[in-house]
């Protein structure tokens, strides 16, 4: 039989990461040494304490469906973390927990977007953000992201475009694939833009644990901005547990009716002695010191990967504040970073992203994700740089 797919289908669009993922599998499998540098997972295992919490849990029968939007503790447990981390006032009513955070995305679009609605979301960016709009009929409508503005979304290039067919407008900071971090003064001119032009913000904060200079500036915590702020976060990466598939969501409580409403209707909930580690994630002590190791860690990393492509001619990278990507301009190489990206891969055994992946403006640059050891990080510099040099003779 020959199916016939929905027109629909021609628009979603996929993640690099998994597909380069996926290639370089397949040399290592040929007995090739690869460096991973693709993929956005902490390389950690989860904190101890928070296993054990889902092991008692499930020995104490956590094993069965929960409510669809998750296990009223949980949904408590999670309120007080949030406003603990933004100084906001949530309750459970307003707390939606999800088989990872990225199920928000495709739940906010299906309640808010009418076929033909614009969303603004950041280029490069996350690729979820333009692919689930488009899947779902609305345009998604590019902000540049730019390294002039070290990688920060310009709030003055927003406002112009903003039409009178924008209803949403996605954020993600700390930010991949860039690692940008909103200041407090833009996120105050992004609350600003979004009240007077009656906007729905789709704050994506998965990285917010994730801080190595300056502070965490949630959009969620501006005045006025609850209302209309949803607020996506979740435990995959600041306690390493991608893995283990649990996201939440804090938003005006008429909107978590209708995300209840999108659980029952796929996903039933989030896995139940998963909802119960994640009060010992944000409430103990020992989970937030597993935090502070790991951030700490990655930081040395993120100065190892920063100073070592910099030391490589024709490349140039800033020192993002947040995240765990460097997303280096490699213009100065003199190719392309499809070319250099398959390249490196192909010839050099250290798997990257050309920044093209995450949207237009993304051209010129590399995504390299440091969650790998500085020993390896070291041994993908000198690769890279013996690739680069190779191929463009100082
Ligand atoms: C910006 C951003 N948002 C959301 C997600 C998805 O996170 P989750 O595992 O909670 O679905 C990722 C994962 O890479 C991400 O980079």
């Amino acid at each position: 039989m020959r199916l016939r797919f929905t027109d629909r289908m021609d628009r979603l669009g996929t993640e690099g990461a998994f597909e380069v993922l996926a290639h370089a599998k397949q040399l290592e499998a040929q007995g090739r040494d690869i460096i991973h540098l693709e993929i956005g997972e902490p390389d950690y295992a989860t904190p101890q304490n928070v296993m054990d919490a889902a092991v008692k849990a499930m020995n104490g029968g956590a094993t069965h469906y929960t409510p669809a939007s998750g296990i009223m503790e949980v949904r408590e447990a999670t309120a007080r973390y949030v406003n603990r981390q933004t100084g906001a006032a949530c309750t459970a009513e307003n707390i939606v927990m999800v088989p990872g955070s990225k199920n928000l995305v495709l739940f906010a679009i299906l309640s808010l977007i009418e076929p033909g609605d614009e969303v603004i979301v950041p280029d490069p960016g996350y690729p979820a953000y333009h692919s689930l709009v488009e899947f779902l009929g609305g345009r998604a409508v590019p902000a540049p992201i730019r390294e002039s503005n070290d990688f920060r979304l310009d709030v003055d290039e927003l406002r112009s475009l903003v039409t009178q067919r924008t209803r949403l407008l996605v954020v993600n900071s700390p930010a991949n694939p860039t690692g940008g971090v909103l200041t407090r003064g833009d996120c105050e001119a992004i609350a600003e833009l979004a009240q007077e032009r009656d906007l729905v913000v789709l704050s994506d904060e998965i990285y917010s644990r994730l801080i190595y200079e300056g502070e965490h500036v949630s959009l969620y915590s501006m005045p006025g901005m609850p209302e209309r702020t949803i607020l996506m976060n979740g435990l995959s990466k600041a306690w390493a547990m991608c893995g283990w598939r649990l996201g939440f969501g804090a938003m005006p409580k008429e909107l978590a009716q209708r995300m209840d409403r999108l659980m029952i209707n796929t996903s039933s909930c989030a896995a139940a002695f998963t909802q119960w580690a994640a009060i010992e994630a944000f409430e103990s002590p020992k989970s937030d010191r597993a935090v502070e190791a790991m951030v700490a860690e990655f930081k040395q990393r993120r100065n190892a990967v920063a100073d070592g492509l910099n030391s490589i001619p024709g490349i140039t990278c800033h020192r993002p504040a947040g995240a765990f990507y460097v997303f280096p301009n490699i213009t100065g190489t003199g190719q392309d970073e499809k070319t250099l990206a398959n390249a490196l891969l192909d010839e050099a055994g250290v798997a990257v992203l050309a920044g093209t992946a995450f949207g237009g403006y993304g051209k010129g640059y590399l995504r390299l994700s440091y969650v790998n050891s500085v020993t390896n990080l070291e041994r993908a510099i000198d690769r890279i740089r013996d690739h680069v040099t190779a191929a463009v003779p100082r």
